[in-house]
C-alpha cells in the first residue's frame, strides 16, 4: 500500500492511533480498531498500514527528528513528535510521493492546535527530503537505529541467536506473512490451496509444516474460502507446531492451560479429529470468548473454563491430564512483526517478573499430568530468560520430569527444548520444549 492517494482523515486517525500508543501505552491492535472503526474500509485499511510502517520503524524516526532538531521538544509538544514520526514513516518506508508527504502531514499540524507546529513539520520534514540518504546512513551506523529495536532486547536477541542476529532483526522490520492453517482432518492442503486458487488467491505450501500455507497477499478472512466452515484458520507456521509436537490422541484428556484466543485449541482438537476430552482454560474470560468463537466456527466441541492455573481447586474435577499444552504469557517478542508496538512498550524490567511467571504456571500444570503424560511449554518469545532458562531450572527441581526430543525441522536445540529463529522459512520466532511425567 502506498501513500498519496488519499486525505487527511485516515492519517487524523492513524496519528490518534498512535499517540494513544506512544504517549498513553494502550496497545496498537486496541487503538486502531477503535480509530479506524467509522472509517471505510479502504481509508482504515491505508490508516492500519501506515500505523504499521509507522510504529514498526518508530525508534529510527525518532532518532532522525533528535538528530534534525536544534533544541528538545517540550513535553507537552510530544504529539508533534508522533507527528514528525508518522511524516517520515510516509516519506521512508510507505512509498508515499515525497511533495505529497509533506503537505499532507503538515496540513495534519494544524489540528493538533501547538503554536509553531505547520512551520516545524514543514521545515523538518523539508529537511529530512533534503539530507535523506546522510540520515540514513547515521541511523545505520548503529542496530538499534538500524533495526528499530530498543537496545537491550537486540542484547536478549544477540545472546539467544548469535549467529543469526541480524537476520532476526532484518525479519523483525518486515511485515508479516498471512500464513494459514489446513484442517487436515477435513481438507488435504492441496484441495485447499486450489480453492483459494479458484477464488483467485495465491498461497504456497509451507516448506516446513504440512499444515500451513502461506498467501501471496493478505486478505480478510472472511473472504477466505473455506474460512466460514472451518477448513482453514489464520495461524503462523511456527505457532502450528504446538498441536503437531503434543500430538494429542483420540479420546486424549487433554488440557489447553492457557488457551485464549484459542488458535491452539482449534488445532489441537483438528489434530485428533475433533475426538478429545479438552479443557480450555484462561484467566481472561473476555478472551476466553475468542475460544468458543472459534470453536464454533470450526464445529468442535471442548469445555471452557475461566480460571488461574495456579488454583486448580477452583475449576479442576482432580481427573489428571494426559496431555497439557501451556502457552505461557511472555514478552511476545518473536511475533514484533505482527506487534510492533512491543518494541515500544515492552521493558526490560517486564522479563524477571515473566520468567517468575512463568516458572510458577510450569509447577501448576506439572501437578495436574497423569503419569506417563505429557506437557509441551511453549512461548513466542526470542529470550533464553523467558525458553531455556525456566525450564532448565524448573528440572532442577523436578526429577520426574524427562525432556523429549521435539525434533522439528527448522528449530535451533537448546540446552532444553528447541527454538525458532523469528523469520525462519518467515515464520515467527517460538521456542518449545516437551516434557514426559515419568511418575
Ligand atoms: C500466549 S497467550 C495464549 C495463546 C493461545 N494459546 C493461542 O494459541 O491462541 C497466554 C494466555 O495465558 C492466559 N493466562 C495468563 N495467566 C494465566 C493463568 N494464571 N491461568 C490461566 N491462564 C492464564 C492469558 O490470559 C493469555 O490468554
Amino acid at each position: 500500500m502506498t501513500g498519496g492517494q488519499t486525505g487527511w482523515i485516515p492519517r487524523r486517525q492513524c496519528l490518534a492511533a498512535l499517540s494513544r500508543v506512544l504517549l498513553k501505552g494502550e496497545s496498537l491492535t486496541t487503538a486502531l480498531a477503535e480509530e479506524t472503526r467509522d472509517l471505510p474500509s479502504r481509508e482504515a485499511a491505508w490508516s492500519r498500514a501506515l500505523a504499521y510502517a509507522a510504529m514498526r520503524w518508530y525508534i529510527r524516526l525518532e532518532a532522525m527528528v533528535d538528530a534534525m532538531l536544534d533544541r528538545p521538544l517540550k513535553p507537552r509538544d510530544a504529539v508533534i513528535r508522533v507527528l514528525l514520526c508518522q511524516g517520515l514513516a510516509e516519506i521512508f518506508h510507505f512509498g508515499t510521493p515525497d511533495h505529497a508527504a509533506v503537505r499532507e502531514t503538515a496540513e495534519l499540524a494544524r489540528t493538533v492546535q501547538r503554536p509553531g507546529a505547520v512551520g516545524l513539520v514543514n521545515a523538518l520534514l523539508r529537511r529530512a527530503l533534503r539530507e535523506r540518504e546522510q540520515l540514513a546512513a547515521v541511523m545505520d551506523r548503529n542496530a538499534a537505529t538500524r533495526y528499530a529495536c530498543p537496545s537491550w532486547l537486540i542484547k536478549g536477541i544477540r545472546d539467544a541467536f548469535p549467529d543469526q542476529w541480524e537476520s532476526v532483526l532484518q525479519a523483525s522490520t518486515e511485515p508479516a506473512p498471512m500464513t494459514l492453517r489446513v484442517n487436515l482432518a477435513r481438507s488435504s492442503r492441496e484441495d485447499l490451496a486450489a480453492r483459494l486458487e479458484e477464488g483467485g488467491l495465491a498461497a504456497e505450501p509451507h516448506p516446513l509444516v504440512p499444515s500451513a500455507l502461506t498467501l501471496a497477499a493478505a486478505v480478510d478472512v472472511q473472504d477466505l474460502p473455506g474460512f466460514a466452515e472451518g477448513l482453514v484458520s489464520v495461524q503462523d507456521a511456527a505457532a502450528q507446531w504446538a498441536a503437531l509436537l503434543l500430538a494429542p490422541q483420540p479420546e486424549d484428556r487433554v488440557l489447553d492451560a492457557c488457551a485464549a484466543p484459542g488458535g491452539k485449541t482449534g488445532h489441537l482438537l483438528e489434530c485428533a479429529g475433533g475426538e478429545l476430552d479438552l479443557l480450555a482454560l484462561d484467566v481472561d474470560g473476555g478472551r476466553l470468548g475468542r475460544v468458543r468463537e472459534n470453536l464454533r466456527r470450526l464445529h468442535y466441541h471442548a469445555r471452557l473454563a475461566v480460571g488461574d492455573l495456579s488454583d486448580p481447586e477452583a475449576w479442576w474435577d482432580g481427573r489428571p491430564f494426559d496431555a497439557i499444552l501451556l502457552d505461557v504469557p511472555c514478552s511476545a517478542t518473536g511475533v514484533i512483526r505482527r506487534h510492533p508496538d512491543i518494541k515500544l512498550l515492552r521493558r526490560q524490567g517486564d522479563i524477571p517478573d515473566l520468567a517468575v511467571r512463568q516458572r510458577e504456571l510450569l509447577t501448576a500444570a506439572w501437578g495436574l499430568l497423569r503419569p506417563g503424560g505429557r506437557l509441551l511449554y511453549a512461548t513466542c518469545s526470542l529470550l533464553r530468560a523467558e525458553n531455556e532458562a525456566v525450564v532448565a531450572a524448573w528440572l532442577g527441581d523436578n526429577p520426574d520430569a524427562q525432556v523429549c526430543d521435539p525434533g522439528f525441522p527448522g528449530g535451533i536445540d537448546r540446552e532444553v527444548g528447541r527454538a525458532i529463529a523469528l523469520g525462519t522459512r518467515d515464520m515467527d520466532g517460538f521456542y518449545y520444549a516437551l516434557l514426559e511425567h515419568e511418575g
